[in-house]
């Protein structure tokens, strides 16, 4: 575990239960006009993060989304999904979860996933939750309770000496230019925060050590070293991704910057009591 703002629900750990010595009011859900806007400094309460990925609502997921997160503003101030959030990107998976996110009383902010470009709609998947009150992130940055996020989907294509280069083919060199292009608007994004705490959530992997325990084979699909040269470049205090539902939970970038595999089905596997992972700030 590479730090410990990192509030640990598993079941029998002996960090027990969630912290009691914070925390703000959590300032009520209702849509970005009643995000709380940060007071800066050193002053501020901590904000508690849960975060989470891969949630692949579908059809028959009624009463699901409602039953995993309804009761997530007890434990904290913020929801963070981190792509994945349907399963085949269609309209009516979106409007379900839509849906299903309006029981949620804390803010919501959320980055979409591969699995919400399968209908080839995206966008309409990113206006539908906006609309019930979602702050879906595409390259953009927004301040909770004086908490920058800055969130973008990413892209795949290996890590390190393995990352493919813009080199070849035109259909490679658009292949890369999608990374590359995901990492500017990540640089963009963080560009625009002025809060002394920076929160990044992305759906791939910026790093290949939260992919392990999945195959090898596959992980250049799971994210790409390219997401990481953002976060050498401006202060962020940890990152959230998603996406290898088979991955390792934590990680850190070359330059320590803590770095979590928050996909549902790992967090869950791993012995969660919450379908989330919880951390302050
Ligand atoms: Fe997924
Ligand atoms: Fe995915």
């Amino acid at each position: 575990m590479p730090d410990d703002r990192w509030v640990s629900t598993t079941m029998g750990s002996d960090q027990g239960e969630v912290r009691d010595t914070i925390i703000s009011e959590g300032p009520g859900r209702g849509g970005p006009g009643n995000w709380g806007q940060g007071e800066g400094g050193s002053q501020r309460a901590k904000v508690r993060i849960a975060a989470t990925a891969d949630v692949h609502c579908t059809k028959g997921s009624s009463g699901r989304i409602e039953a995993l997160f309804g009761s997530v503003h007890e434990r904290a101030d913020v929801l963070v999904l981190c792509g994945d959030l349907t399963d085949h990107g269609t309209q009516d998976e979106a409007v379900l979860l839509a849906r299903e996110l309006t029981h949620v009383r804390i803010p919501v902010v959320a980055v979409l996933g591969n699995h919400d470009h399968e209908a080839g709609t995206p966008e309409k998947v990113a206006d539908t939750l906006s609309e019930a009150g979602v702050q879906v992130l595409d390259g953009e940055a927004v301040e909770v309770n004086g908490v920058g996020f800055a969130g973008v989907k990413g892209f795949l294509g290996g890590f390190g000496r393995g990352t493919l280069g813009f080199w070849g083919e035109t259909a490679v060199k658009a292949f890369v230019q999608a990374a590359i292009d995901e990492a500017l608007k990540l640089e963009h994004a963080l560009a625009h925060l002025q809060t002394d705490q920076r929160v990044v959530l992305m759906h791939y992997a910026p790093i290949d050590t939260t992919c392990e325990g999945e195959r090898k084979e596959i992980y250049p699909y799971l994210g790409c070293s390219r997401l990481e040269e953002p976060l050498m470049r401006a202060p962020v205090d940890v990152v959230f991704h998603g996406h290898a539902h088979k991955g390792s939970l934590t990680g850190q970038t070359a330059q320590g910057i803590p770095v979590f595999n928050v996909a549902m089905p790992l967090l869950l596997g791993s012995g969660s009591e919450v379908p989330y992972m919880l951390y302050e700030l």
